[in-house]
This record gives structure tokens, sequence and C-alpha cells, in this order.
């Protein structure tokens, strides 16, 4: 049994479509009563439990052999420490884990550092286990852009003219899945990219042919992007951590591409192009 944490987001979403498309046996974690009724009503076993709380983690945890572990928000690093630990205690064997491209120990980055910690600890647990460092979501265009772009407003970033190799949250998934699913990716640190790495101007044009509009891109300096992001609610050391990461972009450390992806699956990423193809009703 596979207990799927972030099971509704970005990646996990996917990730569940995915493990039902293998006919794998799994369960999907989620703290919200309302995406436990939606995944239930698509076939899905579904359990409600939070990461940051034991009681119901170690009630998602019964019976359950491997975990795939993604959280989010500013209190990531800790939830997947404890989520480690109770995963221990609950006898899972095999814990496959959400990273990020950078994480890493010495990184002036607080979101690296953390993921770093989490990585650490996961192979100081003894559990057998595979981390996957995924580059910049595609998806993040959506979730992060898509409003201020269908308002006609420029897409404002601290990342210079520093390109990313953008992915597919999909192709995260089926990693992911195959991880899950197959043997031999035990001790394996997957670094995943897709295969074209652009800046956030040349994604823009690239939207805007689609959209027959201009899509404007602003590089902002780090302190605008560091105050704008705060002013939207988001706290001070997750602010920084967007602000530091766009600072790596601009040193080139999201630009090289790897061959993981095709590697792990037997499929080429998909591309940037078809996923803002079958997204442009998010954008217009
Ligand atoms: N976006 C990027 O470009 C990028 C790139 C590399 C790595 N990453 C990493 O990807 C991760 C985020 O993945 P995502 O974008 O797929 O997530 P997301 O879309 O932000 O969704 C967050 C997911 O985490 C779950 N979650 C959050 N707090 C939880 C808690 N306390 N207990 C249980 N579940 C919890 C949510 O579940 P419910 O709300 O249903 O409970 C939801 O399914 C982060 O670790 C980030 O550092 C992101």
């Amino acid at each position: 049994m596979i207990l799927v944490s972030g099971s509704t987001g970005k990646v996990g979403q996917h990730l569940v479509s995915a493990l039902k498309a293998k006919g794998a046996t799994f369960k999907a974690l989620t703290r919200s009563e309302a995406s436990l009724k939606a995944l239930a009503a698509q076939g899905v076993e579904a359990v409600k439990g939070d990461l940051g709380d034991p009681v119901s983690l170690k009630a998602a945890l019964q019976g359950v052999d491997k975990l795939f572990l993604l959280s989010a928000g500013s209190h990531f690093g800790p939830l997947e420490l404890g989520a480690i630990e109770a995963a221990k205690v609950a006898g899972v064997k095999n814990v496959v884990k959400l990273s990020a491209n950078g994480a890493s120990a010495d990184s002036s980055n607080p979101l690296m550092r953390a993921h770093a910690r989490a990585e650490r600890a996961l192979e100081a647990s003894g559990l057998a286990f595979t981390i996957l460092r995924p580059n910049s979501f595609m998806q993040n265009w959506v979730a992060f852009f898509s409003l201020g772009i269908t308002a006609g407003q420029p897409v404002y970033v601290n990342a210079g003219e520093g390109r990313l190799a953008w992915i597919d949250a999909r192709d995260i998934a089926d990693v992911a899945a195959t991880a899950l699913t197959k043997p031999g990716h035990e001790g394996f640190v997957y670094d995943l990219t897709g295969s074209e790495a652009l800046n956030y101007g040349e994604v823009a044009d690239r939207l805007g042919r689609l959209l027959g509009r201009e899509v404007p891109y602003v590089p902002v300096p780090d302190a605008a992007a560091f105050e704008a992001m705060k002013g939207m609610g988001m706290d001070a050391w997750y602010a920084y951590g967007m602000v530091t990461l766009h600072q790596g972009v601009r040193r080139g450390l999201a630009e090289p591409t790897t061959g993981t992806i095709e590697l792990v699956t037997g499929k080429a990423p998909r591309s940037i192009d078809a996923f803002l193809k079958e997204n442009i009703g998010a954008f217009s």
C-alpha cells in the first residue's frame, strides 16, 4: 500500500492519476474534507490527515509500505522530518521524496536548505529512498501568473534573463509512479528537468504568440520582488526563498537539462509549447 501525500497539489494530483492508471494499490492523503469527497468520487481511496498532526499521520500510515512525501508552505521542512520519523515507526519500507533542484545544505536559499535537511534525515533513517529534485514547474505559469496575464498585466520576476529547464509536473508524477511501483530506484537522487531551458521572457513571448497579443515580462530587482511577495501575504522566510531561487536562476543554476525523465520512464519530457497550448484557456 502506497500513501500519497500532497495528493491534491500540482504534482500529487497527477501522481494519483498515474498510480490509478497503473492499477497500483494506494491511498491519497489530504487535510481537506472537500478534497476527500472529490477523491472518493473519482474512486480513489482517500484518508484525512495532516503531516503536522501525529495522531492523524499515524492512522494514515497504517498498513503503508511506501510513502510519497511532499509538502508545501513555510513549515514543510519540519513537517517532512516528522513524517520520516513517523514512517519509520509505522514500518514503512520505502520513501520517495519530492525535493527540489539545488537542494543543498550550503545553499543561501532557506527552501533548499530545508529540502537538504529532509533528504539527509531520509538517508540517515535506514529506509529505502528515492529523491526527486525537479526544476521549476510549467504549472507555475497557471498557478501564479495566469490571473495577471489574463488581466493584461506583465509577469514580474527577479530572474533577469536567466533560463530555467521548465518541467511538466506530470513528468515528475510519472517518475514518482515508476519509483513507487517498480524496483531498482532505491538510493537514487534524480535531477529532473524538461528538455528546453527558457527564460521568463522567452516563455512569455511563446505564450503571447499563442494568445495573439503581447505578454510582457519585466525583470525586477530583488528588493522589489521581496516586498511584493510579502505584500501578497507571503511570510518573509518563504519570500526570501523565492528571491534567492531567482538569484540562482540569474547565475544559470536552473539552466542545465538532464535526460533523467526519459531514463526512468522511457518517455521524452513533455514540452513547454505543448503545455502552453493545452492550458491556453487559463490565460485567455
Ligand atoms: N513549484 C515549483 O516550481 C517547484 C519546483 C521544485 C520543487 N518544488 C517543491 O514542490 C513541493 C510543492 O509541490 P506542489 O507544487 O505539487 O504542491 P502544491 O500544489 O502547493 O500543493 C501542496 C500539497 O501539499 C499538501 N500539504 C500541504 N501541507 C500539508 C500538511 N501539513 N499535511 C498534509 N498535506 C499537506 C496539500 O494537501 P491538502 O491541501 O489537500 O491537505 C497539497 O496537496 C514543495 O516541496 C516545493 O519546494 C516546487
